[in-house]
């Protein structure tokens, strides 16, 4: 140990005689020990440069530097109409991407007149029951300009084929439209649960959006494998990016099966993180998270085009830190949250709103969490260089100590036969619902600090003006859906829906282009998924 660090040493005891240290032991969520401090003996530098594999530092040669990240505020409420207009209003407001926020009957495949849906018509997302909800959606917003975000995952072919009509009325090329659905079953099967239908049918639904974006829609990233909702449902972050990759390892196993070639359909796999509140441990995750991934595809599936091993993500600050409490302390966890996403080279990003713990956003809190990526990209000067953290002892420390824990549990998943079979084993519920236990017991006892909630305490009024949704809309809704279903042409209908089921019983065909004969027809989100139902069956989960 050289001279000066002994003296440092020497001065610690000397300090701690006087200042004992806050705690014991300082960990990050994923129990990773946090060194007093990171010097020379831990430089674990990254050799390699942004855009150049294994991508550490960035998938693009100059990131931000040529472009900031997609600024995609995740939006959707109440009616079609009503969505258009906070669609277009973020769009003024320069957010440069749409991301859909569906209601759950559309994400589970119910009309809005269906019994299961009562109560719940354009709740927590955008009410579409037909193509004309999705027109009235996407009203003067042009296609072949703008790139939107579907969530939606158990019926992703029907809305992706929604969009794709639309585009087709609005004369846009399939090959200009750009995009990205959800589409990641395995992740609802997990943590968020808006499934349908069983395993393997999820399966074929996803690999056929593959094969059929890959041939008619290649712009269209065609599934968000997604880490966000592993982490809201208590997760840590090595979970979170272990989970999610042993996800994109089973869809990429699942499509090779199916028949497809991997440079074929890899460079438009997509991820969703999260960014939590451990800003290093979230930065040295995306920059992990990377090199593993590029590492995967390149060594064990041997894709050959450097766009089949880069991971592009898109991250959601942590919906599960904001607290009712003092609603205005959310604005400051979202910019830290948000900074660490932009710190690890995040490629779209939402932050969220300061009253999303209590309701949907005000279009006041909406634009303030929007101008808080504008200030992170316009005023801090942290786009201005690329992977800024890079070579710090204490990330890169980091980033390798991740990347050893994810891999081990990517080993383990392996051991159990894969992710699909780790999920009907109930494995990796287990282990988030364990660490989801612990958070709780620690913020009950005060180890871990929430201001606000268990420390820095007040009382006060919780906020009047929330966003409510209009109770009166699902009603006009249905009638709109009642409308429609008298004016359309029925045969038309009935046609397309003829043809599904006979086409869903012969595994080898691709069942987009008949969702897409039906959804042209005007047939509905439910009339296509009970369709599907009656031939695959229903999830009835563990
Ligand atoms: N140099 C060169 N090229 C660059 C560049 C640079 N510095 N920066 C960007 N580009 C290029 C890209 O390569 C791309 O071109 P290509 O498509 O031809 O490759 C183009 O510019 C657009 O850039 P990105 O693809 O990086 O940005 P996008 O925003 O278009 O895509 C994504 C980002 C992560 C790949 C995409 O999948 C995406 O947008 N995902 C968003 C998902 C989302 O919004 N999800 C919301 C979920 S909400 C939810 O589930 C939570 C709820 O349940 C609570």
């Amino acid at each position: 140990m050289d001279k000066k660090k002994n003296k440092w040493e020497e001065s610690v005891a000397k300090t701690l005689k006087r200042f004992p240290e806050r705690k014991e032991t300082f960990t990050t969520s994923s129990d990773i020990e946090v060194q007093r401090l990171y010097d020379a003996e831990n430089d674990q530098r990254e050799r390699n440069y942004p855009g150049q594999y294994p991508y550490t530092r960035g998938i693009q040669p100059t990131m931000y530097r040529s472009r900031f990240w997609t600024m995609r505020q995740y939006a959707g409420f109440g009616s079609a109409k009503e969505t258009n207009t906070r669609f277009r209003y973020l769009l003024d407001q320069g957010q440069t991407g749409l991301s859909v926020a569906f209601d759950l009957p559309t994400q589970i495949g119910y009309d809005s007149d269906d019994i299961m849906s009562e109560g719940e018509v354009g709740k927590v997302g955008v009410a579409i029951d037909t193509l004309q909800d999705m027109e009235t959606l996407l009203n003067q917003i042009p296609l072949d300009k703008v790139s939107t975000s579907m969530t939606i995952n158990a019926p992703a072919a029907v809305l992706l084929c929604m969009y794709i009509a639309v585009g087709e009325k609005q004369g846009v090329p399939l090959e200009k439209l750009t995009g990205t659905i959800q589409n990641d079953i395995l992740k609802e099967y997990i943590a968020r649960g808006t499934y349908i239908f069983p395993p393997k049918p999820s399966m074929r639904l996803i690999t056929n959006i593959f094969e059929f974006c890959q041939e008619k829609v290649p712009k269209f990233n065609t599934i968000s494998i997604s880490g966000y909702h592993i982490r809201e449902a208590g997760s840590n972050a090595v979970q979170e990016a272990a989970f999610t990759i042993a996800n994109g390892i089973a869809y990429v196993d699942a499509a090779i099966e199916s028949g497809l070639e991997v440079d074929s359909f890899a460079p438009r796999l997509a991820f969703f993180f999260n960014a939590h509140n451990n800003f290093f441990e979230e930065v040295a995750k995306f920059r992990a998270a990377r090199r593993i991934w590029a590492k995967i595809m390149k060594e064990h599936y041997k894709a050959k085009d450097p766009k089949s091993w880069k991971l592009r993500f898109h991250t959601q600050t942590g919906g599960s830190t904001l607290t009712a409490q003092q609603p205005d302390n959310n604005i400051v966890r979202v910019t830290l949250q948000a900074l660490a996403a932009v710190m690890g080279g995040t490629q779209s990003l939402h932050t969220n709103s300061r009253d999303e713990a209590l309701s949907l956003p005000t279009e006041e809190s909406a634009r303030i969490a929007l101008r808080t990526q504008q200030i992170i990209a316009h005023e801090s000067g942290v786009a201005d260089s690329i992977d800024p953290l890079g070579g710090s002892y204490y990330v890169e420390a980091l980033t390798d100590e991740m990347e050893q824990k994810i891999n081990e549990y990517l080993d383990q998943i392996k051991e159990i036969g894969g992710a699909v079979q780790a999920v009907e084993e109930g494995f990796m519920q287990r282990e988030i619902h364990q660490n989801s236990y612990e958070i709780q017991k620690n913020i009950e006892k005060e180890e871990e600090v929430i201001v606000g909630l268990n420390k820095f305490k007040m009382d006060e009024e919780i906020n009047p003006d929330l966003l409510k949704v209009d109770e009166e809309l699902e009603k006009s809704q249905i009638e709109t859906l009642q409308t429609i279903r008298k004016k359309r042409d029925q045969e038309a209908v009935d046609k397309a829906l003829t043809e599904l089921k006979e086409n869903a019983k012969n595994t080898d065909s691709n069942l987009i282009p008949t969702i897409l004969d039906a959804v042209r027809a005007y047939a509905s989100v439910g009339e296509i998924c009970n369709v599907l139902r009656d031939e695959f069956g229903e999830y009835t989960g563990l």
